[in-house]
C-alpha cells in the first residue's frame, strides 16, 4: 500500500516536474524577434524586403523550398526577366504575359507589393526591334512611337499592381566607357537622345496614375567627386533634380547595389549621405538589386574555410552597410535583394573569368548564410531616434 502510495506520488512528481518542464504554448512563449522572417521585422520600420523572381525556379516542382522562402521572407518581389521587353513582346505585336502575369498574381496570393522591372532599358530587347532599326526599316519616328507603345501597353495592363515601376534602368555610362566623361549610354540615347527618358515617364505616369516611378541604375551607392563627369551619382542627382525641374513624375531612384568583396566599397555614412541627398529632392529611394559577389579562388572552390570565411563575412559587412544606411533614411522604402539564394543567382553565369559567387544570403541548399543573420540583427536592433517609420510618398502628377 504505502509502496503503491510512493509510486502514485512519484508519478505525480514526475508529471508536475514534466508540466513544469513542459515547453510553454505559443501564447506563453516569449516573443523571439531573431525568429521572426525579414518581412515580419521589416515591417517594424515600415520596410520592405525583397527579393527578385526566378519564374522557373518558382513554378519548378522540385524547388519547394524556393517558393516557401520567398512567401515567407518577402513583402515585395521583382521580375528577373519575366517583365522585360524580350519576354513581353518576343513577336512583333503579340505579347506573351503569362509568367509576368503569374508573378503578380503570386505576390497578391503572398500578400506582397510588386516591383515592376523594366520598362526602358538598353538589354534583353526583342530581337525583332533590334534588327529593325539596325537594318532601317524602323526609323527613328517610328522606334519613338514603339517605345511610346511599349510603355503605355504594359503600365496600363499592371495598372494598380504595380507598387514601384523602374521605368528607366541604366542610362548613364560609366568612367570605364568611351569617352570615359559620362554621358547618357546605350540603344535608346543613341536613337533618340537622352530626352527619351522624360517622355518614358510622362508615358508611363499617364498609363499608371498609382505606381511610384523610379530611375534605377548601379554604382550610385555613394557620392564621389561631386564632378559629375566622373561621378556616375552626381549625374543622376544633376539629372534627375533636372527632370523635377521640368515636372517630370520621377518619384524616385533605385540604387542597384551589386557589390563585390574584392572592391573598396562604401561605409554606412557614405551610403546614408547619398540617400539623404536624393531624399533632400524630394525622392525616394530604394535598394533594387543587392547583391556581394566574391572572387570563387581555388581556395574557396576546394572548399577551404579559410578562403570562404572570410569571404562570407565581408560579403555580410556589405550587405549590412547598405541595409543600415536604408533604415537611417525613412525615405528610403524597399531593400531588395537579386536573388536570395545561391542556387539560383545570375552571378557565376555572368562572371566566369574569373569565377565569381557566393553573392547571395542563402547558400545553395537553402541555409541561411551570415549575410541573412546580419540583415535580421540590423532590422531587431535598429530603431528611433535614427530609425524611424518608412515615409508614405504619392504619385507625383
Ligand atoms: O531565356 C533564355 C533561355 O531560353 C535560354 O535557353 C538560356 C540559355 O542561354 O538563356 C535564357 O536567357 C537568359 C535570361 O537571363 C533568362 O534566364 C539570358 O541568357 C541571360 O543573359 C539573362 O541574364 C539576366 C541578365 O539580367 C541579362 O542582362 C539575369 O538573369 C538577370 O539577373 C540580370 O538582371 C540585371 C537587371 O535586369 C538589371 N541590372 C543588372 C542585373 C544583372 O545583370
Amino acid at each position: 500500500m504505502m509502496l503503491r502510495r510512493w509510486m502514485a506520488a512519484g508519478l505525480v512528481a514526475v508529471a508536475t516536474a514534466g508540466v513544469l518542464n513542459a515547453v510553454p504554448a505559443a501564447a506563453e512563449r516569449p516573443y523571439d524577434p531573431t525568429a521572426q522572417s525579414l518581412r515580419a521585422l521589416g515591417q517594424r520600420h515600415g520596410l520592405y524586403v525583397g527579393t527578385a523572381v526566378d519564374m522557373a525556379a518558382l513554378a519548378d516542382p522540385a524547388e519547394p523550398r524556393y517558393r516557401e522562402i520567398v512567401r515567407d521572407e518577402f513583402s515585395t518581389v521583382t521580375a528577373e526577366n519575366v517583365m522585360k521587353w524580350e519576354s513581353l513582346e518576343p513577336t512583333r505585336g503579340s505579347y506573351d504575359w503569362s509568367a509576368a502575369d503569374e508573378l503578380v498574381a503570386t505576390a497578391r496570393r503572398n500578400g506582397q507589393k510588386v516591383r515592376g522591372h523594366v520598362l526602358v532599358w538598353h538589354s534583353q530587347l526583342p530581337k525583332w526591334l533590334t534588327d529593325g532599326v539596325a537594318d532601317g526599316s524602323i526609323d527613328n519616328t517610328e522606334l519613338r512611337s514603339i517605345l511610346r507603345r511599349h510603355i503605355t501597353t504594359v503600365a496600363s495592363r499592371y495598372r494598380g499592381k504595380i507598387w514601384q515601376w523602374d521605368v528607366v534602368n541604366e542610362a548613364v555610362s560609366d568612367p570605364w566607357d568611351t569617352p570615359s566623361t559620362l554621358h547618357y549610354k546605350g540603344f535608346w540615347a543613341e536613337h533618340l537622345g537622352p530626352g527619351y527618358v522624360a517622355d518614358a515617364f510622362r508615358w508611363a505616369r499617364a498609363a499608371d496614375p498609382t505606381a511610384l516611378l523610379f530611375y534605377n541604375d548601379y554604382n550610385i551607392e555613394a557620392f564621389g567627386s561631386g564632378d559629375p563627369a566622373n561621378d556616375k551619382t552626381q549625374f543622376v542627382y544633376d539629372m534627375v533634380k533636372g527632370l523635377l525641374a521640368r515636372g517630370v513624375p520621377v518619384d524616385g531612384v533605385g540604387s542597384q547595389g551589386h557589390l563585390g568583396t574584392q572592391y573598396g566599397n562604401y561605409d554606412t555614412l557614405q551610403v546614408a549621405d547619398a540617400l539623404h541627398r536624393f531624399a533632400g529632392l524630394g525622392l525616394s529611394t530604394a535598394f533594387t538589386e543587392v547583391d556581394v559577389r566574391s572572387r570563387l579562388t581555388d581556395g574557396v572552390q576546394a572548399g577551404d574555410s579559410e578562403e570562404i570565411n572570410p569571404r562570407l563575412q565581408a560579403s555580410a559587412a556589405n550587405f549590412h552597410v547598405l541595409l543600415q544606411a536604408c533604415l537611417a533614411e525613412p525615405r528610403c522604402l524597399s531593400f531588395t535583394v537579386w536573388g536570395f539564394t545561391d542556387r539560383h543567382s545570375w552571378v557565376p553565369g555572368t562572371f566566369d573569368d574569373p569565377p565569381q559567387g557566393l553573392a547571395t544570403i542563402y547558400d545553395e541548399n537553402y541555409q541561411p548564410k551570415r549575410a541573412y543573420q546580419v540583415m535580421k540583427a540590423d532590422l531587431i536592433y535598429a530603431g528611433p531616434p535614427y530609425v524611424r517609420m518608412r515615409a508614405t510618398p504619392k504619385p507625383r502628377r
